[in-house]
């Protein structure tokens, strides 16, 4: 495993991390919870990412039980949690960044993970409605209050990143100093030309999510949706339209052989691609059992295939060139 600096903080994180969203609680319980967390750990993850809306609470309180029953030293890993769709329906617990809910909710989130506090925490997603001063003020004090080491945000536009670094500046406040938005072959857009300033200026870093496509990179949706994979799931009739659009499932076929000449799976071939923009921190992958850990572990063996012939052929099958 190789470490990468979050953006131009001190901070290490391993080239891959794993998170908890849609599998913990929902199809791993606590026991295969320490399952693959272990087998991250042992392939040098220092980074788990988890969310208070994930399965409302319940991914929190199954990664502080697993790590209570793993019992690593707290220096060696780092949590994240995330902030902002609420747990409770009233009008300031919800779909927001304002300062008591933000105060309250890192609270829940700590009782939850039963952890003193979390290393990284995100605005999950913009307010539009909250000042944006008060939102980094509240973020400042969450870290003053030693319950976060650093903030970042989510799935922000760079305009909104940039004005609260620009916030935190003027006002002496801890800034954020991460971004974590999705990337995949597929969705690319939030390193678009305009958060250059953000990445490049500002040494912003990069958690980056959904890297296989929620499996649809794997090429297990090529021959229909498998009965015990997320895309079978109640409740996320969503994706499992994204998981069988026929226009993807091409690409991803196309893909097979490129992935096949560098002699790596599909899945190693798509996370192994996300690590080649230097911009991008750690990968944040997911798992819903063991061999699947084990098998994306391995992705780091292919980080310097992608030779210029290996991007064009990509380039190709994307229509890009
Ligand atoms: N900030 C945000 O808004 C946001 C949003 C989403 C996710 N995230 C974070 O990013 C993390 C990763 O996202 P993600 O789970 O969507 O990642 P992903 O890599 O796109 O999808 C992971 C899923 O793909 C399947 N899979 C993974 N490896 C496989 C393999 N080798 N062979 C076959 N199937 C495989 C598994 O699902 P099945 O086995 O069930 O099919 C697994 O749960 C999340 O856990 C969360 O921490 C953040």
């Amino acid at each position: 495993m190789k470490y990468r600096h979050l953006g131009k903080s001190g901070i290490q994180v391993s080239e891959l991390s794993f998170g908890s969203w849609v599998t913990f609680h929902t199809q791993a319980g606590i026991d295969s919870t320490v399952g693959m967390m272990g087998a991250a750990y042992d392939a040098g993850i220092n980074f788990f990412d988890n969310a208070e809306s994930y399965a409302g609470g319940k991914s929190e309180e199954v990664m502080g039980a697993a790590l209570k029953k793993l019992g690593w030293r707290r220096g060696s890993y780092l949590v994240s949690t995330k902030l902002y769709w609420g747990l409770h329906e009233s009008p300031n617990e919800q779909n927001t960044l304002n300062r008591k809910y933000l105060l309250e909710a890192i609270d829940g989130s700590l009782r939850r993970l039963d952890l003193d506090y979390v290393d990284l925490l995100y605005c999950h997603r913009a307010d539009p409605s909250t000042p944006i001063e008060e939102t980094v003020w509240a973020m400042h004090d969450i870290i003053e209050r030693g319950k976060a080491l650093y903030w970042g945000t989510s799935e922000w536009e760079a305009a909104d990143i940039l004005s609260a670094i620009e916030v935190a500046e003027r006002h002496h406040l801890h800034k954020p100093v991460v971004e974590q938005p999705v990337y995949n072959l597929f969705q690319r857009h939030r390193f678009a030309p305009e958060y250059e300033r953000v990445y490049d200026d500002c040494g912003y870093g990069s958690t980056t999510w959904s890297p296989l496509a929620s499996g649809l990179l794997t090429g297990k949706y090529n021959d229909g949706v498998p009965s015990d994979s997320r895309g079978a799931l109640e409740g996320l009739e969503w994706l499992r339209k994204e998981l069988t659009n026929t226009e993807r499932l091409a690409k991803v076929a196309s893909l097979k052989p490129v992935a096949d000449q560098m002699g790596a799976t599909l899945a190693q071939f798509s996370l192994a691609w996300c690590l080649q923009n230097p911009r991008v921190s750690t990968v944040i992958t997911g798992a819903s059992r063991v061999q699947q850990v084990h098998e994306n572990m391995k992705a780091l063996e292919f980080v310097d295939s992608f030779t210029p012939e290996v991007m064009r052929e990509i380039d190709r099958v994307f229509g890009l060139v």
